[in-house]
């Protein structure tokens, strides 16, 4: 098959194939990359629908596929110039690769041990920039900002271990020290 020819349904496959076979998640997130590469490289199956935004929120969050139980959610996120998310993590596994525009990523150390309700101590440790053609991972506990630096949306193919508003992670904001429960606004 040409990877031109790479559609999201061959992508599920693959997804489900290496999720069978692997259940480390950084190695899933490993053998997940180049697959994520191939279909961000080649997205004719990207609609227009995908380029709204949520303006409240700053970005919008497209899901193009769930498994039943809430596993495997790969979305489209589109994100407004100037605008990007809080310190974050996953509590699952992450595949982010560029399609279109800028995205800059800042990583986050905790400092604390979390051993305190609603507190949470970060400290920067590094910053990116994701271009098309790029693919990162994050693993479950790590933290990070992403930020769009560019004046026009910038689009970005993210896949997961679990659809982002079921594994109770948590946003973080370091101004305050604070640490919350964090769900995203999807669109369908
Ligand atoms: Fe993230």
């Amino acid at each position: 098959m040409l990877d031109s020819d790479y559609s999201l349904e061959n992508y599920v496959e693959d997804l489900r194939a290496i999720a069978a076979a692997e259940s480390d998640p950084t190695k899933v997130a490993e053998k997940v990359k180049p697959f994520a590469k191939k279909l961000a490289a080649a997205p004719g199956w990207l609609k227009d629908e995908y380029r709204g935004v949520n303006e409240a929120q700053g970005y919008g969050v497209h899901l193009l596929h769930e498994e039943d139980n809430h596993d495997l959610a790969v979305f489209v996120l589109t994100w407004m110039p100037g605008r990007g998310t809080m310190p974050h993590n996953h509590m699952t596994w992450a595949v982010v690769a560029g399609i279109e525009g800028q995205e800059q990523e800042t990583e986050w150390n905790r400092a604390d041990d979390g051993s305190k309700e609603g507190y949470a101590k970060l400290e920067k440790v590094g910053e990116h920039i994701l271009v098309p053609g790029q693919v990162t991972a994050c693993k479950p506990q790590d933290i990070h900002s992403v930020f769009n630096p560019g004046t026009e949306i910038s689009i970005s193919l993210h896949t997961y271990g679990r659809h982002l508003n079921h594994t109770g992670r948590s946003e973080f904001d370091p101004s305050k020290d604070l640490e919350r429960p964090f769900e995203v606004a999807v669109s369908k």
